[in-house]
């Protein structure tokens, strides 16, 4: 039987990842923050929202086709910035960022990637977007920002809520830090998973692809690498820096992480094209209010001076159209799409689009919602 076939949600997915990656990438893909009430508080407001349909409406087929930053994508729905992706599966970026680029949705490559930027825009085209963790060294900054431009990139996502590295509590016993340190346990974990072994034995340990020009990964030592990553890479975003990201960017610069309608507006008057208000899926701040609770307040405070997007907790179509329900422009997907490549490799990837877009159709259908914009209609209040 195709196992493809019997991939019919995010938890068939989640469930088929476990059994081919070894256990220390599989938590580092599931865990959130300290006690991971955060995860669970997404998925209970999610949860609490409510559609109505409108069956005496006229019926019309849904068609996602969504405009994002002035640009038209086949559903109102993208790939999260995934940081370390080698490690769930070698070249998982690259299927990301081809599975995008065939489905025409955004495609956002992590600072922290093992695909290089280059290699990204290569493969998703006008879809790929770059996240930047602000590096400390405005050199090494600078010269991102000229590589992104040579390449074409136009969309510019600034993470704001790593302020500090998060408390994963998993992670951190396994030794799995950044960069990541091979373990005694780690070892034993990747033996049981001997498909993974091979495919990481083949394409060798993952390395930061994008940080290859600052930092001599081949011959650093793991403790000098986390050094240069600590004194030279990480630095904490506030309004000054973003406020010089600004002056550097000439693209649509868009903010990630916005949990308040002071920093919605903050980010606005700072000149944001667009924010996407996040609580990372969970992974950061484990007293974290959900976006549920604070998107729509944003919405009202700054969506006419910007397009205000969200992510977190995404596990089906249904819960994009809540998302959406609840006034956001689109939604972007983390862990699902993880998921999806360490399941299947790259089918696994075009899957878990196309498994958002089956359940968002069948839902828009449902409720007799034409257009992802009108979901906002559909909301029980
Ligand atoms: C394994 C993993 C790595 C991540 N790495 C980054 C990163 O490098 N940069 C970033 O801005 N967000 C990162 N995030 C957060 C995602 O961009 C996104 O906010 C989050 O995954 C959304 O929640 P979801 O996974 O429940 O969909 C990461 C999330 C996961 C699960």
């Amino acid at each position: 039987m195709n196992s493809l076939s019997q991939s019919v949600s995010m938890a068939d997915l989640k469930c088929r990842a476990k059994k081919r990656v070894p256990k220390f990438a599989f938590d580092y893909i599931e865990e959130g923050c300290n006690t991971g009430v955060a995860v669970q508080h997404n998925r209970k407001m999610l949860d609490s929202l409510r559609l109505e349909p409108h069956y005496l409406e006229a019926y019309q087929a849904p068609n996602l086709t969504t405009h994002i930053l002035g640009r038209e994508y086949s559903a109102p729905y993208g790939i999260a910035p995934l940081g370390l992706t080698g490690l769930v599966w070698p070249q998982a970026s690259v299927m990301h960022a081809k599975a995008a680029r065939t489905a025409n949705i955004p495609f956002v490559l992590s600072t922290v990637s093992t695909l290089a930027l280059e290699e990204a825009a290569k493969h998703a085209q006008q879809n790929f977007w770059f996240q930047l963790y602000s590096p400390s060294d405005l050199g090494i900054q600078d010269d991102l920002l000229a590589r992104l431009k040579a390449c074409g990139c136009e969309n510019l996502v600034v993470t704001l809520d790593v302020p500090t590295p998060s408390r994963r509590l998993k992670a951190i016993k396994s030794g799995l830090s950044v960069p990541p340190k091979i373990t005694l346990s780690s070892v034993i974990q990747s033996t049981m998973r001997p498909l993974w072994s091979i495919a990481t034995l083949r394409e060798g340990l993952p390395q930061f692809a994008n940080l290859t020009p600052y930092m001599d990964q081949q011959t650093m030592s793991m403790d000098d690498a986390a050094e240069f990553i600590r004194t030279k890479l990480r630095d904490v975003v506030d309004a000054a820096s973003l406020q010089r990201i600004r002056a550097q960017w000439s693209g649509k610069l868009i903010v990630k992480g916005v949990l308040s309608v002071t920093d919605a507006q903050r980010a606005v008057a700072l000149g944001a094209d667009a924010i996407i208000v996040s609580n990372h899926g969970g992974r950061q701040l484990d007293a974290a209010q959900s976006p549920v609770q604070v998107l729509p307040e944003i919405v009202a405070a700054v969506g006419n001076q910007c397009e205000v997007m969200v992510d977190s907790g995404v596990e089906s179509g249904v819960d994009v159209a809540r998302y959406m329900a609840l006034g956001a422009k689109a939604v972007f997907a983390g862990r699902m799409f993880l998921y999806g490549v360490a399941a299947h490799g790259q089918a696994g990837a075009d899957h878990a689009i196309e498994l958002l877009r089956l359940e968002l159709g069948q839902v828009m259908s449902q409720l007799h919602c034409a257009n992802p914009t009108s979901l906002v209609g559909h909301l029980v209040k």
